[in-house]
C-alpha cells in the first residue's frame, strides 16, 4: 500500500480532524487546526493513500458511492486522510522559556494502518520542519502516561526525553509526561534515517535541474 507523507494544506483540515476524533479523546475545533496551518503551514504533515477500498471508477452501486462521499477521511477523489502531525512554534507570549522552541500538538494515526512506519515518520517530516524553517531549538510534547504507543514512539524511536510529570493534565485527570528533544538540524536530514527513500525529500530543491 503506497503511502505519501505530504505538508497539510487548509484542504485537509476536516479530514484531520476526523483522523482526530476517531483517534484520540482530545479534540479540537476546525479553527485551531486552521491557525496551525496558517500560522506555520511547513509544521503540520499529513499521511495519505489512494488505495481507498475502492477506485471511484470502480464504484458498482449508488450506495457504495454515497459511502465513499461521506466518508470525512477522502479529501479528494480516491485520496484518503490516513495519519497526521499538527505542529507549531510556541507563540504564547507568558511562556516562561523565550528560546524558540517547536511543540507538538496532536499526531494520530488510522487504526488499520498503524505499526507501519508512519507515526514516525510524519514526526520525523515536522522536526526537520520546525529546525529548519522556524529555527527551532527543541520540541516539547505531552504524552499521557498509558500511552504505551506513543511512549515507545517518542521515547525509544525518537528519542525525547521525560522532563517531568504533570499531574492530571488531561481533562479525565490522566497525568502526562511532558516530553523534549533537542533538534539539531544535521540529525534530521531525511537522508539520515532509515527509509528515508519512502519519505518525501524536503531537502532537494524542487527547480533543481528545470533548467538542463
Ligand atoms: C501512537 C501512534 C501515533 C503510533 O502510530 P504508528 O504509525 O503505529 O507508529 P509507527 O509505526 O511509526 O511506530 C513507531 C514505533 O512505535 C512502536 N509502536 C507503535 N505502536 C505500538 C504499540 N501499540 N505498542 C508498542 N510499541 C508501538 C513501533 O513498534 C515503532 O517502534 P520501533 O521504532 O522500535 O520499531 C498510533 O498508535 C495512534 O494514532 N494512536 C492513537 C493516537 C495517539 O495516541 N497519538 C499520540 C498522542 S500523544
Amino acid at each position: 500500500m503506497a503511502i505519501t507523507i505530504r505538508r497539510a494544506t487548509i484542504n485537509d483540515v476536516q479530514a484531520m480532524q476526523n483522523a482526530n476524533l476517531h483517534n484520540l479523546p482530545e479534540n479540537y475545533q476546525l479553527k485551531y487546526y486552521m491557525y496551525h496551518i496558517l500560522s506555520w503551514p511547513q509544521a503540520s504533515f499529513v499521511a495519505t493513500t489512494t488505495e481507498g477500498p475502492k477506485e471511484l471508477d470502480e464504484i458498482e452501486t449508488e450506495a457504495e458511492l454515497q459511502n465513499i462521499k461521506a466518508d470525512p477521511s477522502y479529501i479528494s477523489k480516491g485520496e484518503k486522510i490516513v495519519g497526521y502531525v499538527l505542529g507549531k512554534m510556541e507563540d504564547d507570549p507568558e511562556a516562561a522559556d523565550k528560546t524558540p522552541h517547536g511543540h507538538v500538538t496532536s499526531l494520530s494515526v488510522m487504526r488499520t494502518y498503524r505499526r507501519q512506519g508512519i507515526a514516525e515518520k510524519l514526526m520525523r517530516q515536522a522536526l526537520f520542519a520546525l529546525s529548519e524553517t522556524f529555527k527551532a531549538e527543541y520540541v516539547s510534547l505531552h504524552v499521557r502516561k498509558s500511552n504505551r504507543a506513543a511512549l515507545h514512539l517518542y521515547r525509544d524511536t525518537l528519542k525525547f526525553e521525560v522532563l517531568s510529570i504533570e499531574k492530571s493534565y488531561y481533562q479525565d485527570g490522566e497525568d502526562a509526561y511532558s516530553m523534549k528533544k533537542v533538534l539539531k538540524l544535521d540529525e534530521l536530514l531525511p537522508s539520515s534515517f532509515s527509509n528515508a527513500d519512502e519519505v518525501d525529500d524536503l531537502e532537494s530543491d524542487l527547480l533543481e535541474g528545470l533548467d538542463e
